[in-house]
């Protein structure tokens, strides 16, 4: 499909300018337009052949994380084992750009949240890619996206992220370094346990058991530089980089209808704690989105009597 420049102040650099042009997805339409938030699917891209991707450009981006809150960066060691707590990895107290000169030392994960916040040419690459997903046939078209933020995961060599699921609409891509990515499809959640997740508000990961899943449904993905795949919410994965160092670049994004899904789901919550079997999200719509509403005045009230309580 024909690549769109976004007309931004942001573009400076001519390199960069026909760089950022050149980017592309290329999706097989019917896979996009049938999957897309359903199943995962692969696809390629060339964005590793930016400029922004080669080693050098990540160090000096993550050397703008020097001041950055931790809220934008993780650097972790390795997952024990693919269905370990998630959040048991040793935290490893080191700035990104200190992280990245011991990657040889021991299993790291260093994650560099919403870079688009740090380099503009992040910001202009995000969003050229949502102008191209809105251009395909399908899927995402003209939806209200009303969360969207792009993550970069920068990963020594035999290192392992334990089963999780995250709320958002994933375009997962690598850019160096091979990766083996495990991934479920989102039926594969009990709804029991995404009523639970989406009953506490939080935007963070949310963790299933691997004896849960049904083997069969498994798909895992050899990902090399150039390639990449969909990954629909709440689609449960794990992550194992191979034998050398690995950089991905993930694209995230929440919809007004995805986020009206999860508070049908919430509500969904308080039902089944009140003894009730609630109708699976999508077999009546209209109840779906009452109680989509109703669930936000709710959530408000029980927090005003907490606090009402606690003083
Ligand atoms: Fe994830």
């Amino acid at each position: 499909m024909p690549t769109e420049v976004i007309s931004s102040s942001l573009v400076g650099k001519a390199e960069y300018q026909v760089q950022l042009a050149d980017v592309q997805f290329n999706m097989e339409p019917k896979a996009y337009s049938s999957g897309y938030n359903k199943v995962p699917f692969q696809f390629t891209h060339n964005l590793h052949q930016l400029d922004m991707f080669q080693f050098d450009a990540i160090c000096r981006l993550a050397k703008r994380y020097a001041t950055a809150s931790e809220n934008d960066f993780f650097v972790a060691g390795s997952s024990i084992a693919a269905d370990s707590s998630f959040f048991a990895a040793e935290h490893i107290r080191l700035r990104p750009s200190e992280a990245i000169e011991h990657l040889d030392d021991k299993p790291t994960r260093i994650l560099l949240k919403r870079p688009e916040n740090h380099d503009p040419d992040f910001r202009l690459l995000l969003e050229t890619i949502v102008k191209q997903l809105r251009n395909f046939p399908g899927g995402l078209g003209g939806q209200r996206i009303r969360r969207v933020q792009s993550s970069l995961f920068i990963t020594s060599a035999a290192a392992t992220t334990a089963l999780h699921f995250d709320p958002e609409v994933a375009f997962f891509t690598q850019i160096a370094g091979d990766k083996e990515y495990h991934v479920y499809p989102p039926t594969q959640v009990p709804e029991p346990e995404l009523e639970d997740f989406y009953s506490r508000g939080r935007v963070s990961i949310g963790q299933v058991s691997m004896a849960a899943l049904n083997p069969a449904a498994e798909q895992v993905y050899k990902l090399r530089a150039g390639d990449g795949f969909h990954q629909p919410q709440n689609s449960p994965h794990w992550v194992q980089t191979q034998a050398t160092r690995s950089i991905s670049y993930s694209l995230v994004f929440e919809t007004t209808a995805d986020k009206a899904l999860g508070l049908t789901r919430a509500f969904n919550h308080f039902e089944r704690k009140m003894g009730m079997s609630p109708a699976q999200p999508g077999m009546k719509p209209n109840l779906d989105s009452l109680k989509s509403e109703v669930i936000v005045p709710v959530r408000f009230a029980r927090k005003v009597v907490s606090k009402l309580r606690n003083g």
